[in-house]
C-alpha cells in the first residue's frame, strides 16, 4: 500500500487538504495527516477541522511563530525528524503532498527532498514574479524541488514550461479550494450570521487584508481603513481581521476609526463556513488573499484585489477579479462601478468543477 504523508500548515492549507485526503480514502492508499502547528489559534486551525471533516493530525509538531527564519529553521527539524522516524521504524513515506505556499509547504518540500522522498506540489506553478513576497519565494523553492506539480490554472502550465521542468512532471489537474467551496456552499449559506449582523444578501462588502504591503504601515493601512469608513454610508463593510492585521490597527491607533463608522462590523477570523456564508452572499469582496481571489471568480463575485500582481492571473482575465494595487483611489472608483452595475462580469476557469482531488489521487496512486 502506497503512504503519503500530507502537510498542513497554515489556515490556507486546511481546505486544500480536506478534498485529498477524501480522495484518497477511494484508493488503496495510506495517508498520514502531519500539522506543523504554523497556524495555531483556535480559529486560524481547529475549527477547520471541525468544519470540513478533517480526521485529526496524525502528527502535530506545534512549530508557532516566529520570524521567516526562525520558523522555516523549526519547521525542517521538526519535518526532517518526522520523516527520518517513519523511515527508521519502517515506516517511511512514498511521497510527500505538499499544497499551496506558506513557510510550511517550502520547508517539507525541501526536508524531504534532502532525504530523497518525492515531493507533489498541489496548486503548483502560480507566480507572481515579485519576489519580496515571502510566498513567491516559497512557490520558487517549492516547485524547483518537486517531482510532480500539480497545476490550478493555465499560467501555472505556461510559467513551469518556461522555467524548464518536463510536460511529463507538470500535470493541470484544476483547483482544489473550490472542490471545498462547491461542497460547502449550501451548508455555509443555512448559518446565521447574516441575519446576527443584520446584513441583507447581495447588499454588503467582505474586507480581509493581511499582506505586508497592505497592512504593515500607518500610511497604507490608513488610506484603506478611510476609503471603507467613506463607502460605508452605503456599502455595509463586513470586515474579519487576522491576527497580524489587528495588531497594525491598535499599533497605528486605526481602531476608533473603524469602530466609530456605524456601517463597519469588525470580527475575528471566521471558521470556513461561516465565512462562506458572508462571502457567498456578498455584493463584492475587497481582499489581498490568494484564495479569495480564486473563491470570489468561483462564485462570480465582483473581487477587488489590493495588491500590484497576482500569481492567479485567470481570475483578473476571465474571473471578477481587478487589481487595485494599493490605492485606495482606485479601489473607491472599483466600488462605485460595482455599486452603479457597471463592473465586468467573469467566468469560471476550466477544471474549477469539483473534482480536482479525484484528479490528483488519481494521478499520485500512478506515479
Ligand atoms: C501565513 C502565510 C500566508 C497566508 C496566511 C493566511 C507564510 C509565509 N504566510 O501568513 O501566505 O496567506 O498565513 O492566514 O507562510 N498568529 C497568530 N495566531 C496563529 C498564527 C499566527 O496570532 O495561529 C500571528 C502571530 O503574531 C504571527 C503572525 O500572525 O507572528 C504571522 O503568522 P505567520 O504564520 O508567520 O504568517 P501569516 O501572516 O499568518
Amino acid at each position: 500500500m502506497k503512504k503519503f504523508a500530507c502537510i498542513v500548515g497554515a489556515r490556507p492549507n486546511f481546505m486544500k487538504m480536506a478534498p485529498i485526503l477524501r480522495a484518497f480514502e477511494e484508493h488503496d492508499a495510506e495517508t498520514v495527516l502531519i500539522h506543523t502547528g504554523q497556524h495555531y489559534d483556535k480559529n486560524l486551525s481547529d475549527v477547520f477541522f471541525e468544519e470540513l471533516g478533517i480526521k485529526k493530525p496524525d502528527v502535530s509538531l506545534g512549530v508557532g511563530s516566529g520570524s521567516h527564519a526562525q520558523q522555516t529553521a523549526k519547521l525542517l527539524t521538526s519535518l526532517e525528524d518526522t520523516f527520518v522516524g517513519a523511515a527508521e521504524q519502517g515506516t517511511g513515506f512514498d511521497r510527500v503532498v505538499v499544497v499551496g505556499d506558506v513557510n510550511s509547504t517550502m520547508a517539507a518540500t525541501l526536508a524531504a527532498t534532502k532525504l530523497h522522498i518525492p515531493v507533489a506540489h498541489v496548486e503548483a506553478g502560480l507566480r507572481s514574479f515579485d519576489r519580496r513576497m515571502p510566498e513567491e519565494i516559497n512557490r520558487i523553492v517549492t516547485d524547483g524541488l518537486s517531482d510532480l506539480l500539480l497545476v490550478s490554472e493555465p499560467s501555472g502550465l505556461e510559467n513551469l514550461k518556461a522555467e524548464g521542468h518536463p510536460d511529463d512532471n507538470v500535470k493541470l489537474v484544476g483547483n482544489v479550494m473550490i472542490d471545498t467551496l462547491l461542497r460547502q456552499v449550501a451548508i455555509a449559506r443555512q448559518g446565521t450570521l447574516l441575519a446576527e449582523l443584520k446584513v441583507e444578501p447581495g447588499t454588503y462588502c467582505v474586507v480581509t487584508l493581511h499582506r505586508p504591503s497592505n497592512v504593515d504601515t500607518a500610511e497604507s493601512l490608513g488610506a484603506l481603513v478611510d476609503v471603507l469608513v467613506e463607502v460605508s454610508g452605503n456599502l455595509p463593510i463586513v470586515f474579519p481581521v487576522h491576527p497580524r492585521t489587528r495588531a497594525r490597527l491598535d499599533s497605528f491607533g486605526l481602531n476608533d476609526r473603524l469602530a466609530q463608522a456605524a456601517g463597519v462590523h469588525i470580527l475575528e477570523p471566521l471558521g470556513y463556513n461561516d465565512f462562506l456564508s458572508l462571502t457567498s452572499q456578498a455584493r463584492v469582496i475587497v481582499t489581498d488573499s490568494g484564495g479569495l481571489q480564486e473563491e470570489s471568480t468561483a462564485l462570480e463575485i465582483p473581487c477587488l484585489t489590493m495588491r500590484e500582481n497576482t500569481e492567479r492571473p485567470v481570475t483578473v482575465t476571465e474571473g471578477t477579479s481587478t487589481l487595485c494595487g494599493s490605492d485606495a483611489g482606485v479601489l473607491h472608483a472599483n466600488l462605485e462601478a460595482v455599486l452603479n452595475g457597471s463592473y465586468k462580469t467573469g467566468t469560471c476557469p476550466k477544471l474549477w468543477d469539483g473534482n480536482a482531488a479525484k484528479r490528483i489521487a488519481v494521478e499520485l496512486m500512478s506515479r
